[in-house]
């Protein structure tokens, strides 16, 4: 079984030139997923200097991570966004969906790109009957606004089924393949990509703003962070405005020949789709959690593997694991980070809908840039007006980072460390030690650099992560994955 991504397979590095140690530019981009790259290409033809740096290489984060789904129907967010703002708002949010849908097909019409798009239709189900009601509902909003749906007793899988809700026009892609051919045609266009390019910190200088990174300054007038997870705290205070979720998503080889997608209602989810090329695939998702939950990586992922087998008979080939950004409002965030700053813009909480809210976060982010209007600017905000759903998670998404603090905090040894990793304390500094097969002792800081969460051992990836934000440190404390831009190394290793 690989434990790495599909979609990083079939994928060519991007060749990009090195940076130069100090740049001036008008625009710099940082993250190269799907929200960066989108707006990046959205941006092609505009006449300034524009820069997307990345920490690794283009789409390895977060868009390497996802199912590739692009997707109107998103669970049943349409009577939840209606309760939480109004019906305005729920029926903006599905128009922007749709949108970017439309934005992804016509870029690959236009371009003739070869990303394995395929058009599908999209369940919603449960095998639960206290959901009905929620389903009701939302059947109820697309009579509204007579959005075209049809209510069904089965979904093309073989798995119970007591109510879904079946919708069309939506589309599967391979994400890496949209991905790489849309950079590329922003480098045809003159635009500027730098890779392995780490951002650390940013600071405003008068009009621009100065971010450093491990390889230099960067001077701008405009910044874009479109890192998954701003990697800073202020402004912004995205860490109180968002909790995260992590899921595994699962691929296996089929010989069955499935043209949909589909998604259950309850917790925790689970998501369906196949994938062709030169074979076919059965993707699935499941075992979500909050990240304060469920720290036993390895306990979550046999009890997933058990549950694919029982349910569909089949053993992954592929497996990954996938940090979401859940924003307490349940819309995402992008946009200007507050009224102060017009030129430092965000794109995150995309709340496990990242492919079409990153293609989203391209077009609005784009159109900001070239100073037009948006009418979905305004919607997604996020200095948009606070509510008392808000209010509410604001103290729910604070109990659970609490939450995951004290449990990483306080226990020492997790229950299910095996005799090769160890907490203890030197100097008074939380050390975390990792013993390899060749009996190589590898000891970082067990403090994560972004707000200070202990961190934890994950034996799937063999990685020292974060259960706060999801930063992601291997065994000798480089950081892999942000918000942390900072590494947890101590000293060198010794061998025992
Ligand atoms: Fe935020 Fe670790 S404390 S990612």
């Amino acid at each position: 079984m690989k434990k790495e991504t599909l979609w990083q397979e079939a994928i060519e590095p991007l060749i990009t030139e090195d940076i130069p140690k100090h740049l001036e530019v008008d625009t710099l981009i940082i993250g190269g997923g799907i929200a960066g790259i989108s707006t990046l290409y959205e941006l092609k033809k505009k006449n300034e200097t524009i820069v997307l740096i990345d920490q690794d290489q283009i789409g390895m984060g977060s868009t390497a991570r996802t199912t590739g789904k692009l997707c109107y129907m998103q669970e049943l967010c349409y009577h939840k966004l209606e309760k939480i703002f109004n019906f305005d708002t729920a029926r903006l949010y599905l128009e922007a969906s749709i949108d970017a849908i439309k934005q992804v097909k016509h870029h690959i019409l236009t371009n003739q790109i070869s990303c394995d798009y395929e058009e599908v239709d999209a369940y919603v189900f449960t095998n639960d009957e206290t959901e009905i009601p929620e389903f009701e509902k939302e059947e109820a909003f697309y009579e509204k606004v007579n959005l075209s749906y049809q209510r069904e007793e089965q979904i093309p899988l073989d798995t119970p089924v007591k109510y879904a809700l079946k919708t069309s026009n939506q589309a599967v892609f391979h994400p890496l393949k949209y991905l790489s051919a849309l950079a590329k045609l922003s480098l045809e266009q003159g635009k500027k990509i730098y890779q392995n390019v780490r951002a650390q910190t940013i600071t405003k200088i008068g009009e621009h703003y100065q971010v450093t990174t491990d390889k230099g300054t960067i001077l701008a007038k405009r910044v874009i962070v479109c890192t998954h997870y701003p990697f800073f705290i202020h402004p912004g205070f995205i860490p109180f405005r968002t909790h995260i979720e992590n899921s595994f998503i699962t691929t296996t080889n089929t010989n069955e020949n499935y043209h949909f997608q589909a998604i259950t209602s309850n917790k925790p989810t689970d998501s369906f789709r196949f994938h062709y090329d030169d074979k076919n695939y059965f993707l699935y998702a499941g075992e979500s959690s909050k990240n304060s939950n469920h720290f036993d990586y390895e306990k979550r992922l046999e009890e997933l593997q058990q549950k694919l087998y029982l349910d569909f008979k089949v053993t992954p080939d592929y497996i990954w694991y996938t940090h979401d950004v859940m924003s307490n409002d349940s819309l995402p965030l992008i946009g200007p980070i507050n009224h102060k700053n017009p030129n430092l813009m965000i794109a995150t909480g995309f709340n496990k809908w990242g492919m079409t809210n990153g293609v989203l976060a391209g077009m609005i982010l784009s159109d900001l840039i070239e100073g037009k209007e948006n009418k979905y600017a305004k919607l997604v905000s996020p200095s948009r007006k606070i509510n008392m759903e808000k209010i509410k998670n604001f103290f729910i998404d604070g109990y659970t980072s609490t939450k995951s603090i004290i449990k990483a905090k306080f226990i020492k040894d997790q229950p299910f460390y095996q005799d090769n990793v160890k907490i203890t304390y030197e100097d008074g500094i939380r050390i975390g030690i990792y013993k390899d097969e060749q009996g190589n002792l590898h000891k970082v800081k067990n403090v994560c650099p972004h707000m200070k969460c202990n961190l934890i051992f994950n034996y799937i990836d063999n990685t020292w992560d974060c259960p706060c934000h999801g930063s992601k440190f291997d065994i000798d404390g480089n950081v892999l994955k942000g918000p942390s831009v900072y590494s947890i190394k101590l000293k060198k290793n010794k061998k025992e």
